[in-house]
């Protein structure tokens, strides 16, 4: 697919489902309010003939009625602002000369620090990826180093997949940590904890994919806990040290909420009213019957009742490359594209031998193998992976590299094969390497 999704330059996108929705969006907001077409007209100033322009597809969005229609009725101006659609087949393509010509370079502390080149993106969701080239190279895990510069957080979630040697430094509870990353690594942090990447050498790409994204908090949410305060917002935090604690705080606040005595809730839920008081003192869990019993006695979702509780460590979860799990989808020997390489590199090609000696699936997805086939992996790294041979940033130039590849496993790794005759009949045929994988193989 081309970039034909995109309207032509200078047309905002979709503008006829703008246009079209900003009308639905006016009748369901006065229809919300309880008014009748003539009622909403008087209601906003206008006849009932331009009332009914309004919802018409042709008369578009108006700045001015909603600004009006806020004034009169409690609502927003945004809750009449409809949505662009951006991406009506489905997908949004930016091709890398596209990204390339995005590219933009910005400073810290007075030096060239990071470029940052645009990626695929849609206003229909709050990812906001970006692909992010470090500049700045040190020779040291320090972070206080004269060329790390730091960020102060941001509210965005955070999916960083590391490509090159890059060093990933983060904050949390005012202590500061430098992770060393390789090609594969990747890293998921809490919003507003400071963070910074750097280069550990010039020589080769230092690149990330940082993937922000808002997560349930953007938007709606965010502006109804700004509209409340800092003081009331701090309210809906929280507690989450425990899973115990997290659910006696939320025990408590939906008691709270409907003022019901919590010996009425043990009497309703059958729940003894001494256990019922362990948890929302966030000394003990509810049992799943439990759980049941009470959002029945509540009038809740059962799923209402039960805690979100952070599994990352110091605000980040880390998934070295080394460690990460892999598998194959579809199986080996059922797959109708891909060539040898797929799993790795994403090569979609169909080796035209294999299309036509497929034989009859028998699952045995192999496992990534943990040691390169050769040459030894000559990294000091200890959460690396080096790019397999073919990815961008690969650094089998450097003789780095490792193979993911299964036909090229190391031979420690092969001794787990089927070694039995029968094993062996059984074990499917390896698709081969296309073309192009195999003569980037070597
Ligand atoms: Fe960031």
């Amino acid at each position: 697919m081309s970039t034909a999704n995109l309207p032509p330059a200078g047309t905002p996108a979709d503008d006829e489902g703008f246009r079209r929705r900003a009308g639905a969006l006016l009748h369901s907001a006065a229809g919300d309010l309880r008014r009748t077409s003539r009622s909403a007209a008087a209601d906003l100033g206008l006849t009932d003939a331009d009332y009914a322009a309004h919802l018409a597809p042709e008369q578009g969005f108006s700045w001015d009625l909603a600004q009006r229609a806020a004034t009169v009725w409690p609502l927003n101006e945004r809750d009449l602002v409809p949505v662009r659609n951006d991406c009506p087949r489905g997908v949004r393509v930016l091709r890398a000369t596209e990204s390339a010509s995005s590219a933009r370079v910005f400073q810290r502390g007075g030096i060239d620090y990071y470029e940052y080149r645009a990626t695929a993106m849609s206003r229909l969701a709050s990812f906001r990826p970006a692909w992010i080239r470090m500049l700045s190279v040190v020779t040291d895990d320090d972070p206080h180093n004269a060329d790390v510069h730091w960020n102060n957080g941001h509210m965005l979630y955070q999916f960083t997949y590391c490509v090159g040697p890059v060093n990933y430094y983060y904050r949390w509870n005012g202590r500061d940590h430098v992770l060393r990353m390789n090609t594969g690594d990747s890293i998921w942090g809490l919003p507003f904890s400071p963070h910074t990447f750097t280069a550990r050498n010039a020589e080769e790409p230092a690149y990330v994919l940082a993937l922000t994204y808002g997560g349930e908090l953007m938007g709606d949410a965010q502006h109804e806990l700004a509209a409340l305060g800092p003081d009331t917002a701090r309210g809906f935090a929280l507690d989450t040290d425990s899973a115990a604690a997290a659910q006696g705080r939320l025990l408590r606040s939906y008691l709270d909420a409907s003022a019901l005595p919590l010996e009425h809730a043990a009497e309703l839920s059958g729940i003894p009213a001494g256990r019922l008081a362990g948890v929302a003192d966030g000394g003990t869990t509810l049992t799943p019957d439990e759980v049941t019993a009470l959002a029945a006695a509540l009038r809740l979702s059962p799923r209402d009742l039960l805690p979100v509780v952070p599994d990352a460590v110091d605000g980040v979860s880390v998934c070295p490359a080394a460690t990460s799990r892999s598998w194959y989808h579809p199986p080996p020997g059922t797959a109708t594209t891909g060539c040898a390489n797929w799993p790795a590199t994403g090569c979609t090609r169909t080796p035209a031998p294999w299309r036509s000696t497929r034989s009859a699936p028998t699952p045995t997805p192999p496992t990534r193998p943990s040691r390169p086939c050769a040459p030894t992996s000559t990294s000091t790294s200890t959460t690396s992976a080096a790019a397999p041979s073919g990815w961008p940033g690969s650094t089998a130039a450097s003789g780095t590299k490792r193979c993911w590849n299964p036909a090229r496993r190391p031979t420690s790794r092969r001794s787990s094969a089927p070694s039995s005759p029968a094993a062996v009949a059984a074990t499917p045929p390896t698709p081969p390497a296309c073309s192009r994988c195999a003569s980037a193989a070597g």
